[in-house]
């Protein structure tokens, strides 16, 4: 295993270049189940969940090859031959739940083994299955996988989400492309990741309606055909290192930054007293003065402030002037990073979905351990304004959803290495 280490630096300056999304890509990759044709996705990111990805669409019998490096994805499940998706790889990457709605639409049988939970919560699948029961599958859970069967194919339906569901919305969206009849998804998320998924199944031959709006209307086609298609740029790695300037104080262009992808978190930063401006290539942003405001956040689906940059912004509040009320609504156990971030000296109290943090001047240095993918990122970040040394153990957390990141943060002036921890 690996393990970062970031000195408390000066500020800093330069570029960093933002990448495709993991959690775009992460449904894109099953749309190739939809058709025998080939898919080619570009702007793809280079993370070990999409190798993992990469690896269950191999197991099903499905092409997938990484070509520039990684950056292009030429997939195809013309010898699609089996329907299993295996538990040893599912329980890896619970994203592995979104080959289920394509493989049944598309052959009217799946077996996907259930996720498991993961350590920010449960992460039940109900919300999955109850819309590709409305649409007609049966469904049998046994010995820890769900048994689809879909005889004369899925048919269309009114599916009234009872809370919104990002991975949901994004298995009933792909099986409703090749249902019979009209599927219409009421209380769906609205993530850019999921317009995103409709602009690629579109180009495929789909016939949608409505993405990025609470209600997508979904006309079932016979078949899908190939297409071409861009990653959107990844809104939380974006998010994430606009607070590297904002903790580390200096000035950073992030390349291919929209500020359509990120506003409720840009907004909270403004309030802090960083300035965001978009530039021709990206957004820049900027720390002024010497320290921030203390500001309240509460997470939400899109278009509100992100859950997967909780724990980042709560680095960046842990030095700030006041205190910060930030509460999780998303999630039931997404404030692992707190009790590491107190490590380092910050004062954070948590009680249920809500933690307290009053800021402090400076944060102190200290060896500390990721435990999930955000909060592994969470630590680096407040790394690069503390005093001293931080060790950030156990960073394959951290190479699931941030390519490189020693390169990218060195590259803008951070003090930071990886090393081999054999420990
Ligand atoms: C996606 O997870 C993202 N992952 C998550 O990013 C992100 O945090 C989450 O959406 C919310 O934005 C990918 O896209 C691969 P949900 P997903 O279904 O689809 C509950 C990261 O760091 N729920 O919107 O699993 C669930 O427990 C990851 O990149 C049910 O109860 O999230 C949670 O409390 C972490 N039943 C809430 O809904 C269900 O059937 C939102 O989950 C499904 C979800």
């Amino acid at each position: 295993m690996d393990r970062i280490v970031v000195t408390g630096n000066g500020p800093l300056s330069g570029q960093i270049p933002i990448a495709g999304a993991k959690n775009a890509c992460l449904t894109l990759m099953p749309a190739t189940l939809l058709s025998d044709e080939p898919l080619t996705l570009t702007n793809a990111p280079r993370l070990s969940d999409i190798r993992t990805m990469t690896t269950l669409l191999q197991s099903l019998g499905a092409e997938v090859s990484a070509l520039n490096d990684g950056k292009v994805l030429a997939l195809s499940s013309h010898g699609l031959n089996n329907h299993t998706a295996e538990y040893d790889i599912v329980r890896k990457m619970r994203a592995s739940i979104l080959v289920l709605g394509p493989m049944l639409a598309r052959d009217g049988h799946a077996v996907v083994s259930l996720p498991g939970g993961c350590a920010i919560g449960a992460r039940p699948v109900d919300l999955h299955l109850k819309a590709l029961e409305a649409m007609g599958a049966t469904l049998d859970l046994r010995d820890g996988y769900v048994h689809a069967e879909a005889r004369g194919g899925l048919k269309g339906a009114v599916v009234e989400f009872p809370m919104v569901s990002v991975g949901a919305t994004e298995n009933a969206l792909m099986a409703a492309t090749l249902a019979k009849g009209t599927t219409v998804l009421k209380n769906a998320a609205r993530e850019p990741e999921i317009v995103d998924l409709a602009q690629c199944l579109r180009k495929m031959g789909a016939q949608i309606e409505g993405e990025g709006t609470s209600t997508i209307t979904i006309q079932g086609v016979e078949r899908l055909h190939g297409a071409t298609h861009p990653v959107v740029t990844d809104r939380i790695e974006l998010g994430t290192y606009m607070l590297a300037p904002a903790i580390a104080g200096g000035e950073v262009e992030l390349l291919g930054g929209k500020l359509s992808l990120v506003a409720a978190f840009a907004e909270k930063l403004e309030a802090a007293g960083i300035s965001v401006t978009e530039t021709e290539r990206g957004l820049t942003v900027t720390r002024k003065g010497d320290r921030v405001q203390a500001v309240d956040v509460v997470t939400e689906p899109f278009p509100g402030f992100p859950t997967d940059l909780q724990a980042q912004m709560m680095a960046l509040l842990c030095t700030a002037e006041g205190t910060s009320v930030l509460n999780e609504t998303i999630f039931e156990n997404r404030f692992m990073h707190a009790p590491e971030l107190t490590r380092m000296g910050a004062r954070i109290e948590v009680h249920g979905g809500t933690a307290r943090v009053t800021g402090v001047e400076r944060l102190k240095g200290a060896p500390v351990m990721a435990t999930d993918l955000r909060a592994s990122v969470s630590l680096i970040l407040a790394g690069l304004a503390a005093e001293g040394e931080t060790v950030v153990s156990r960073v394959y957390h951290l190479d699931r959803g941030y390519e490189r990141v020693e390169e990218k943060l060195g590259a803008v002036g951070a003090m930071i290495r990886r090393e081999r921890d054999d420990g």
